[in-house]
Order: C-alpha cells, then structure tokens, then sequence
C-alpha cells in the first residue's frame, strides 16, 4: 500500500533534483525518490552481514610470477562463495577473470580485496547486489 507524506527542500536543492529526475528519465519525484531510498538501504546492507551477490572482475598479467596459482589459490579458500569463474585471454599478457560470488557482504568484500591486492593484478573491482526484497 503506498503511503503519502511531505518532505521540505530547500529551493535550490529541489531544482537540482528535478534536473536530475529529468536527466535520469523519470516519471515523476515520488519515483526517483523511491529509488533513492531502495538504494541507500541496499548500500547499507552490503555493510552489515546480509546475504548478497557479487561480480569480482580481475584484470593481469599472467606472465607474472605464480599469479595464476595464486588466484586460483585464493578462490580455492573461498570455494563456497564462488558461483562460477570465467576466464578470458585478452591478449598475450592480460587475462579477464569475471568471478560471480555469493555470501555474507563482509565475507564477499573480504575475497575482492585478497584478489585485488595480489601482486599484478592491474585492475579489479566488485560489484554487489541484493534482491532487496524486504525494500520493496
Ligand atoms: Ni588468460
């Protein structure tokens, strides 16, 4: 059931939010501040230990010294958060390694940052996600 209430801006707050909702292509206000809100909360249980699922994207060079065992290494210790691992020779050097994960937030973010910090690891980064489904 939705429910109505009102909310007090500041004149030039509320003109740079209605660029904003016209830039993002939405309807109306209620809209794009509905959205904001399922944001914020999905953000703030990827900081608790909520359940979530999460893409880590690795770039490397797989010349480097025992990089590749160390990945596989590193996934092997959190072999029960690892959904599916894709693998991609980019060119001679680098590989793309796509790592779909699930688990606790904490435990998700705890596996990106061991991945990331390896040595020769030139990019990497984790994206998370919820169903949200007590937000809706
Ligand atoms: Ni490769």
């Amino acid at each position: 059931m939705l429910k109505r209430f009102s909310i007090s801006l500041e004149d030039n707050l509320l003109r740079s939010f209605d660029k904003y909702i016209k830039a993002q292509s939405y309807n109306n206000r209620s809209e794009a501040i509905r959205d904001l809100i399922r944001r914020a909360l999905v953000r703030e249980q990827w900081q608790g230990d909520s359940n979530v699922m999460g893409v880590i994207n690795l770039v490397y060079d797989h010349h480097q010294h025992q990089l590749q065992e160390k990945v596989t290494e590193v996934q092997h210790d959190y072999h029960h958060h690892i959904v599916s691992t894709t693998h991609v020779h980019m060119d001679h050097h680098n590989c793309l390694e796509v790592i779909i994960v699930r688990g606790k937030a904490k435990e998700v973010e705890e596996l990106a940052d061991r991945l990331i910090a390896l040595r020769g690891v030139r990019d990497g980064n984790l994206a998370m996600s919820s169903t949200g489904k007590d937000l809706s």
